[in-house]
């Protein structure tokens, strides 16, 4: 039998009732650590999901959102990953011996770096080793603009403060050694540790570093005393194999992190590595005794494939010489589309992107409520279907009318296939990418059209309105916006 008492503590109407349903809410709310709320999924992330509901929906949708290579894992390293399905066991945090050997390895043969196996850790995906070294520095954490999307959200989960240095399209969107060098002497703090993150060849904009920039950048950051975090991820997709580490000018001081994701096309591998001068082992290990206590160590399969990966041979470097030329000959051809339209862009020198820049048509865009990187995307896809990311996620500022474009949405494998009956030493020609790629050009020509004729349309509020009432705004979390202000 309830009692009346007990009736009344349970009657939603009753105070004490409602009391503690306001303690529940409240003490889920505050529950969540100070540094994560608001904390969106990652830009690039969310694009996709909203591609593939917009696809779901019937609509024709060129995904240019997401940053994956097109390209299938080489069958080689397919192989050697079928081989060793049978392996269970933990092994060691750093990685497997033969798989930090096979590393350093690589990167003495293409980068011409002393690396020593005993100083490699591999982990799951180099976004974690780079989340655990944000997390075991204690100083400063320096970011050029514009810079991968994860950078900044992850220091913000930590706690910690980041540095940006917004670099202009004038300067290809590099940070240049004198703005550098002004940057550190404008600090009068030669003493505070800081780490400098480099992404090159680049995200979102494609861009690299001449030897001699890296020379200088490499002066000045021994000079000051920086760590830099070179992150090479895109390294072997430079389009004409050239890549350079700037380890090769600062040894003792750089941080190589590299991985399968871009070269070998394997992201959802998930395997990363760092490559540290024997002077930075204190890090190393404190890494290395994280990750102990987080996620053990990487599959025990993907790290016996990824030896057979590093440790290349012809049918690796056969595949990276057809991947490298079908990106050149893509990303030159949608470069030149989109400036025929107006658009500002630099030509690509490696990785699958273009840092588009719509800002001669500020105004038309203006009169149409288009006054940010994100609702410039939103608009867009609405319009045309057309997914790429605002600006704002690469921490540009919010006004200005910047996006990134992914050339990768077409048959890599398909188009990998039709390329080996090409010359090794020829890039594809025009009439061979419209052939495989066709939709990605389709889609630069969509972005062309849509800009030329912003100045003969206009759009009221209220239809801008209609597009953030039907879930446009969902889109917002692109750009992470409430952790990125
Ligand atoms: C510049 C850059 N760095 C690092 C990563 C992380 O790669 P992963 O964690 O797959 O090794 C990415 C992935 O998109 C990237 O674009």
């Amino acid at each position: 039998m309830v009692s009346e008492a007990e009736r009344q503590e349970l009657s939603p109407t009753s105070t004490s009732y409602l009391a503690k349903r306001v303690t529940v809410k409240v003490r889920k709310h505050v529950s969540l650590n100070l540094n994560v709320r608001g904390l969106e999924q990652s830009a690039t992330l969310a694009i996709n999901e909203k591609c593939r509901e917009l696809r779901a929906q019937g609509q024709k949708i060129y995904n240019l959102g997401l940053g994956q290579s097109p390209f299938p894992v080489p069958s080689p390293v397919v192989a050697e990953l079928k081989r060793h399905a049978h392996e269970k066991d933990y092994l060691p945090v750093k990685g497997l011996p033969a798989l930090r050997e096979a590393v350093a390895q690589y990167h003495r043969s293409q980068d011409q770096v002393a690396a020593q196996g005993d100083f490699v850790i591999v982990g799951p995906g180099s976004k974690e080793l780079m989340f655990l070294l944000q997390l075991v520095f204690y100083g400063e954490i320096i970011v050029p603009t514009p810079s991968w999307v994860s950078y900044v959200p992850q220091a913000r989960i930590i706690g910690r403060d980041v540095q940006l240095i917004h670099t202009t399209f004038e300067d290809k969107w590099r940070v240049t050694p004198e703005r550098l060098e002004a940057y550190f002497e404008s600090e009068h703090d030669d003493l505070r540790p800081r780490i400098l993150i480099l992404s090159y060849p680049g995200n979102p904009d494609g861009r690299s570093y001449s030897a001699d920039e890296l020379k200088e950048i490499a002066q000045i950051a021994s000079r000051f005393e920086v760590i830099l975090l070179s992150d090479e991820i895109y390294g072997r997709l430079h389009h004409e194999g050239q890549h350079v580490s700037v380890a090769r000018y600062y040894p003792e001081g750089t941080i190589i992190s590299s991985g399968l994701s871009k070269w070998c096309g394997a992201g959802g591998w998930r395997l990363g590595t760092f490559t540290f001068p024997p002077d930075l082992d204190w890090l190393m290990e404190v890494i290395a005794s994280v990750a102990s206590e987080t996620y053990t160590s990487v599959s025990a399969p993907i790290q016996y494939a990824a030896v057979r990966a590093f440790k290349g041979g012809s049918a690796i470097d056969r595949y990276l010489i057809r991947a490298r030329a079908i990106l050149n000959a893509l990303g030159r051809r949608c470069a030149r589309i989109v400036l025929e339209a107006g658009i500002r862009v630099h030509e690509p020198v490696g990785a699958f992107y273009l840092f588009l820049d719509f800002t001669p048509f500020a105004e038309h865009f203006a009169e149409r409520g288009i006054k940010n990187s994100t609702t410039l995307c939103e608009v867009l896809l609405e319009e045309t279907g057309v997914a790429i990311l605002p600006g704002q996620a690469f921490n540009r500022p919010p006004w200005e009318l910047t996006a990134r474009m992914a050339y990768v949405d077409f048959d890599g494998p398909k188009t990998l296939a039709a390329s080996e009956d090409l010359p090794l030493d020829k890039r594809p020609s025009d009439e061979f990418i419209e052939n495989f790629c066709g939709n990605v050009i389709e889609a630069a020509i969509i972005i062309g059209d849509w800009v030329s004729s912003q100045s003969a349309k206009r759009i009221g509020r209220t239809r801008l309105g209609e597009v953030m009432d039907r879930g446009m705004g969902n889109l917002r979390s692109f750009t992470g916006e409430s952790h990125l202000s």
